[in-house]
């Protein structure tokens, strides 16, 4: 470590900036937030430097001179002439303030790092002065992983300490802040409701006891269709956090590689008719997890509530008197809609979409309403169906579905090797066939589906012939 990172109480001290630019500008910012009493001696001044800091600052339009350092606790020097920005900062140094020069590490005693401001939380980033532009990327990527109202939570938690402190006993008093920080009272707070969380905190303070404080927590969570950027916030946030991790043949590495590197990752993926674990025995791992006192995360590819089985492994945790939480997830629908360019309701084309899955028991057809399914205006997205195409066309077409109806077929939506193809209703077979289709792949009926960014029956065809011939 270069620099020794320290938050320093600013309130009421002096801090002198010397310059008038820019620089001056942006370092009078900074300060200005913390309530430290600041002057700005420089000549000319900016007309930000008035506009937006009169009420925070001393704005002083002349050249600063030593003098001007007196009784400060920090100074900025952020003057242009290399010579005359040593000589301030020694007089600065001299009078016991600490000093930084504005693109002069070497000069500098402290450097004002990226700041992430959540009121009482704040977050520090600097790389020494060596890539200060390194410093303001980091602090963007920060800023996206940090809920914008933490610094509320913050507040709020502290209100709250004194009671904790005083019920519950301190062995215990940890674990009852990280299940409050990773469960429902957090989530309301961030959510912007911190009044109706009070209530339910202060029952949560009152059943606080040996047991509570051991327990563990389950989220089921929604990774979506593939692309890691397609997590949610708080789907990262909660990875980042498991200790435990059971993870989906649909998840992919990109996304397992966001968790903590030191949490247990548990495959209990399943294939059709290759099935790595059966249901029961997830669920009792879900349950042996939490009962260990262990956060764990079941992560599951799309929305865990869109065919993902989350609704029974939900009522198996509550059976077992486990907390659980759901975090949604952007289902295959949604994201191979997007990532094709294919609107899944159109005021022109669709206004109505339903969801099914092609998956039957057995080699029958699935048990669905071709009738109701096969109406005009309406689309139609088929999950697991890729085994089921011909046979889901035929019922279609046989409801009264016309034959030349659009369809189109995304394989691996949202991932880099994804696919998509289109052609009609009654090319549905001949697409996932000649296509090669495999899956993961939805389909979809309807006339939105022509909308879709995708390869034809004939362009692939060509494409074939072309590669055979090459
Ligand atoms: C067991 S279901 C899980 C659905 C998941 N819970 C969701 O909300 O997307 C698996 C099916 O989802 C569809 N699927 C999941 N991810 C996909 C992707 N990236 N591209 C296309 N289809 C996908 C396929 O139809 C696959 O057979």
């Amino acid at each position: 470590m270069k620099q020794f990172p320290a938050f320093l109480d600013l309130s009421g001290r002096r801090i002198v900036i010397a310059g008038g630019g820019a620089a001056a500008l942006q370092k009078a910012r900074l300060f200005a937030a913390a309530g430290a009493e600041l002057f700005v001696v420089g000549r000319p001044l900016v007309p930000a430097l008035a506009e937006e800091l009169a009420d925070r600052a001393v704005l002083i339009e002349r050249t600063a001179v030593a003098n001007d350092f007196a009784a400060a606790t920090l100074a900025v020097v952020a003057e242009d002439d290399e010579a005359r920005a040593e000589a301030l900062a020694a007089a600065a140094r001299e009078q016991g303030a600490l000093v930084n020069v504005v693109d002069r590490p070497e000069l500098c005693d402290f450097l004002t790092p990226s700041i992430i401001d959540r009121g009482e939380v704040v977050v520090a980033v600097s790389t020494g002065g060596a890539a200060p532009v390194l410093g303001r990327r980091l602090r963007a990527q920060i800023e996206t992983l940090l809920p914008a109202r933490l610094g509320e939570l913050a507040a709020f938690a502290r209100s709250f300490r004194r009671a904790v402190a005083g019920k519950v006993p301190p062995p215990l008093r940890r674990r009852f802040w990280e299940r409050f920080f990773d469960g429902p009272l957090a989530a309301q707070v961030l959510a912007g409701d911190a009044r109706g969380a009070r209530e339910a905190m202060l029952a949560e303070i009152n059943r606080a006891d040996a047991e509570a404080a051991g327990e563990g927590v389950v989220h089921i969570v929604g990774a979506g269709p593939g692309d890691p950027e397609l997590l949610t916030l708080r789907a990262l946030r909660l990875l980042q956090e498991a200790d435990v991790i059971l993870y989906d043949r649909l998840v992919g590495e990109e996304i397992l590689a966001l968790a903590r590197r030191d949490a247990a990752r548990v495959y209990v993926g399943k294939a059709k008719s290759n099935h790595a674990l059966p249901q029961e025995e997830i669920e009792a791992l879900l349950v042996r997890y939490a009962r260990e006192g262990k956060r764990v995360v079941r992560l599951k590819g799309g929305d865990p509530f869109v065919f993902g089985r989350g609704g029974e492994e939900l009522d198996a945790l509550r059976a077992a008197g486990v907390r659980a939480f759901v975090t949604p997830g952007i289902t295959a629908a949604t994201g191979c809609a997007a990532a094709v360019g294919m609107p899944l309701t159109h005021r022109d084309h669709a206004q109505a979409v339903t969801f099914v899955t092609g998956h039957a028991k057995g080699e029958g057809d699935p048990d669905l309403d071709w009738s109701a399914l096969a109406r005009l205006g309406h689309t139609l997205v088929v999950y697991m169906g890729v085994g089921k195409a011909r046979r889901i066309a035929e019922n279609l077409i046989g409801a009264g579905r016309a034959p030349a109806t659009p369809v189109a077929v995304v394989e691996n939506g949202a991932r880099p090797d994804q696919r998509a193809l289109k052609g009609t209703l009654a090319e549905l077979g001949a697409l996932i066939e000649e296509g090669g289709v495999k899956g993961p792949a939805i389909l979809v009926v309807g006339e939105v589906a022509a909308l879709a960014e995708a390869c034809t029956l004939d362009a692939l065809a060509r494409e074939l012939a072309e590669r055979a011939a090459a």
